[in-house]
């Protein structure tokens, strides 16, 4: 083995390394797993989904109860039902033409990805119990 044998595996592993940092960055995107940190925040503040104008979440001061509890809620969603919980605040209308829940997603009060943050925090709930 020669010097410059040397160097071009040293290139080698460097060019390994860089392509596993890139897939690492990349990968989480297309899974859209949802940022239940930033769901939380996004559920609990008046500004954003402010759910809790209506809905009881865990450690909020006074949540509302205007709408059903979201905890007991979720307990009826299954890992299969994400799309029906998502279409609940993406467009509620689809399951009550009168219901005075925002229609989140349709009426672009929140991200596809704000969304996708809300619904991965509500599936959290159900862990708790
Ligand atoms: C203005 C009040 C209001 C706000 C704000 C609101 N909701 Fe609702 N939500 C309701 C009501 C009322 C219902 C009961 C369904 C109906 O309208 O008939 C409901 C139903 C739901 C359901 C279905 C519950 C079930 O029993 O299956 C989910 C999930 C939900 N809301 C999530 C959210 C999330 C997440 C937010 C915040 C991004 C939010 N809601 C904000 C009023 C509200």
């Amino acid at each position: 083995m020669n010097c410059r044998d040397k160097v071009t595996g040293k290139n080698y592993l460097l060019w390994l390394a860089a392509a596993s940092l890139l897939l690492l960055f990349c990968l989480p995107a297309p899974g859209r797993a949802g940022d239940v940190k930033q769901g939380e925040k996004i559920a609990k503040t008046r500004k954003l989904g402010n759910c809790v104008a209506c809905h009881y979440l865990p450690d909020v001061e006074s949540p509302g109860d205007i709408g059903p509890n979201l905890v007991e809620a979720m307990a009826a969603y299954g890992p299969d039902d994400r799309r029906e919980v998502t279409q609940w605040i993406v467009d509620p209308r689809k399951f009550n033409e009168h219901t005075i829940m925002p229609p989140f997603g349709a009426n672009r009060i929140l991200t596809d990805q704000q969304i996708d943050d809300v619904v991965s925090y509500l599936y959290t709930l159900n862990k708790k119990k």
